[in-house]
C-alpha cells in the first residue's frame, strides 16, 4: 500500500496509540503512516474494498488533508480523498490524473473537475467516481483549464523563476483586459456584489500571506487614497485568533495566488461568519478560496510554477488597484476624469515593466558581486515599504540569507543598530514628484547608513539626480506616479534575489523547506 499525503491529521497521536495497541509496529513518527496502517488494517473487513476503506478511515480522521492510495493488489485502481487540502482530477483521453493543481497535469489535458470538502474519488484509466465520505455518489463539477500548454514549460528560460519574471509585463496587460470600457469605467461584471453594498460598506479588510499581504499593504495605500475608507490589512495567520472587529458593515478581500492558502482560507471562512461581504482575488480557477468567497477578481497572471511569488504579485497589485478604483467609481470619492487618469497610468505599467527588463543586467551583476553578504536590508517608505518587505523576503526565500524589510522612518527605533562597514542596504526611493517630504526623508535616511559604513543601493526612478552624491549604486526604474511605483521597483529585486540564488548554486525554483501552496495552518 502506497499513501500520498498532503496535510495535517490533528487526531494521529490518539489513532497512533490505538494502532500500537493493537500490535502495529510504526516506523516513523509521521502522521501519513498511521493513514497507510489503518486502511491496511481495516481492508479484509471490507473484501479488500479500496473505497470503502479509505470513506471508513477519512471519517475519523480530524484536520485537514488530501490523500491518494494505492494498493499493490488493485493496480488498475487509485483513491483519493480532501478534506480543506486541494484536489483536482484532470481527465485525459488514455488517462486520468489526480494533482494538487492543475499545473501538473495540464500538458496532458485541459479537462478538469472539481473535488468539494469531504469527498472521494475513485480513479481508474478509464472512470472516474465521486462520492461523500459516507459512499453517496456526488456529481463532480467539470471546467476547463484556459492555461496554454506552454504554461507548464520553461519557454526558452532555464529557470521557471525567470521566465514568470519575464512574463510580468503580459500579466498585467491581462489582469487589465475587460475591465475597462471604451468609456473608460470599470466594469467588474464577475464582482456580483450589489453595488448598494459596495456604498454601505464602512471599511476594507485584506486578509492574506507572504507576498499576497504585500500586495494588500500597498492596496492599503491606494484604496484609503481613492475612497477614504479605512482598509486593515491582516497577516491570515493573525487575524482569526484575535477578536478581528468584523461584521457586515466590512468587505473582506482575500487574496491568494493558489486559492488554497489555508490560513486565508481559514481567516476568509471566520469573516463570513461574522456577516462580512468576501471577495477573492486569486489566481486559480476554481481553487477553494474563490469558491467560498461571494465574489471573485481571477488575476491572469497564467499559471505561477515557481515557489516564490512574481508575477502573481503585479497582478494582485493591479486587481486589488482595479477594485479600490471599482470602489471609488461606485462611492463617487474620485471624479470620473481622476479614475480615467489612473487608469491610463495603469494601462502604461506593462510597457514600463517590460522597460525594467530590457535593463536588467546591472541588477544581476551586482547580485554577483554581493553574493557573499551576510546580511542584506532593505528600506522603503510609503509604498516603498511593502517593496522592501517583497525584496527581504524573495532574498530570504531563495538566497537563504539574513535580509530585512524596514520602513526607512524605523531606523532609528532600533535597526539602525544592524549596520556595520559594509552592510548592502537597498533603498526604493520614492519618486521626488511625489511628495517631495517623503524623498528628502529618505535622502536624510541614506545618509544615516552611509555615515554607519552601509554600502547604499538606490532603486531610483530615471531623471533623479539628486540621489547620486548618496549612493554606492543605482538602479534605474522609470518614472511614474507614487501608487505605480512598486509595480516597476520590485521587479529588481525579484532578478536580484533570483541572480543571488542562481550563483550560489541554490535550486531557485523549489527553494528549500518551501512549498508552493502552503495548505496547512
Ligand atoms: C512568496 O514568494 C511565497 N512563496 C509566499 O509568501 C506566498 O506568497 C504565500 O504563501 C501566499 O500564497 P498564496 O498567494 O498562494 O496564498
Amino acid at each position: 500500500m502506497a499513501v500520498i499525503h498532503n496535510g495535517i491529521i490533528e487526531n494521529f497521536q490518539r489513532l497512533r496509540t490505538e494502532l500500537e495497541q493493537s500490535g502495529v509496529v510504526l516506523e516513523s513518527e509521521t502522521d501519513t503512516e498511521i493513514v497507510a496502517h489503518l486502511i491496511a488494517h481495516i481492508l479484509p473487513e471490507l473484501n479488500n474494498d479500496l473505497p470503502k476503506a479509505m470513506q471508513s478511515v477519512c471519517s475519523r480522521l480530524e484536520g485537514a488533508f488530501t490523500l491518494v492510495v494505492i494498493d499493490r493488489d488493485q493496480p488498475d485502481l487509485v483513491v483519493g480523498a480532501r478534506r480543506n487540502s486541494p484536489l483536482v482530477v484532470g481527465l485525459g483521453t488514455d488517462g486520468n490524473f489526480l494533482a494538487s493543481d492543475v499545473a501538473a497535469f495540464v500538458e496532458h489535458t485541459k479537462d478538469a473537475l472539481e473535488l468539494g470538502q469531504d469527498q472521494i474519488v475513485i480513479l481508474r484509466a478509464d472512470s472516474v467516481e465521486v462520492t461523500d465520505f459516507s459512499g453517496n455518489p456526488v456529481e463532480p463539477k467539470p471546467f476547463t483549464i484556459d492555461w496554454d500548454t506552454s504554461a507548464a514549460e520553461k519557454g526558452g528560460h532555464d529557470l521557471f523563476m525567470l521566465k514568470e519574471i519575464y512574463e510580468q509585463p503580459k500579466a498585467v496587460k491581462d489582469s487589465l483586459l475587460g475591465r475597462i470600457d471604451e468609456s473608460h469605467r470599470i466594469t467588474l461584471d464577475e464582482l456580483n456584489i450589489d453595488p448598494l453594498v459596495l456604498r454601505e460598506i464602512n471599511k476594507v479588510i485584506v486578509v492574506a500571506c507572504g507576498t499576497a499581504a504585500h500586495a494588500g499593504m500597498l492596496a492599503k495605500y491606494a484604496i484609503e487614497h481613492w475612497t477614504h475608507l479605512p482598509v486593515d490589512v491582516e497577516l491570515a495567520s493573525e487575524f482569526r485568533y484575535r477578536d478581528p472587529i468584523v461584521g457586515p458593515d466590512a468587505l473582506v478581500i482575500a487574496i491568494s495566488q493558489s486559492g488554497e492558502t489555508m490560513d486565508t482560507l481559514m481567516a476568509l471562512r471566520y469573516a463570513k461568519e461574522q456577516g462580512a461581504r468576501t471577495l477573492a482575488i486569486c489566481n486559480t480557477v476554481g481553487s477553494t478560496i474563490p469558491r467560498e468567497s461571494d465574489a471573485v477578481i481571477y488575476t491572469y497572471a497564467g499559471p505561477e510554477i515557481a515557489v516564490a511569488s512574481t508575477k502573481a504579485f503585479l497582478t494582485q497589485i493591479t486587481a486589488t488597484y482595479l477594485v479600490g478604483l471599482f470602489l471609488a467609481q461606485v462611492r463617487g470619492s474620485m471624479f470620473e476624469d481622476e479614475i480615467r487618469s489612473v487608469l491610463a497610468d495603469l494601462n502604461d505599467m506593462s510597457q514600463k515593466v517590460d522597460l525594467v527588463l530590457d535593463t536588467a543586467e546591472p541588477v544581476r551583476a551586482l547580485a554577483r558581486e554581493l553574493a557573499n553578504a551576510r546580511s542584506v536590508l532593505f528600506l522603503g517608505r510609503h509604498v516603498g515599504y511593502p517593496v522592501a518587505l517583497e525584496g527581504a523576503l524573495k532574498l530570504k526565500e531563495l538566497a537563504y540569507m539574513h535580509a530585512e524589510g524596514f520602513p526607512a522612518g524605523e531606523l532609528k527605533h532600533g535597526p539602525i543598530a544592524l549596520i556595520e562597514e559594509g552592510i548592502p542596504v537597498v533603498v526604493i526611493v520614492p519618486s521626488p514628484r511625489g511628495r517631495a517630504v517623503l524623498h528628502d526623508k529618505i535622502v536624510s535616511n541614506i545618509q544615516e547608513v552611509r555615515a554607519r559604513g552601509a554600502l547604499v543601493i538606490a532603486i531610483a526612478e530615471e531623471g533623479d539626480e539628486s540621489i547620486v552624491p548618496f549612493a554606492d549604486h543605482i538602479i534605474r526604474i522609470p518614472a511614474v506616479p507614487t501608487l505605480m511605483q512598486p509595480l516597476v521597483a520590485v521587479v529588481p529585486l525579484q532578478i536580484f534575489a533570483c541572480e543571488m540564488a542562481t550563483v550560489k548554486g541554490h535550486d531557485v525554483d523549489q527553494p528549500r523547506n518551501l512549498a508552493k501552496s502552503v495548505t496547512v495552518e
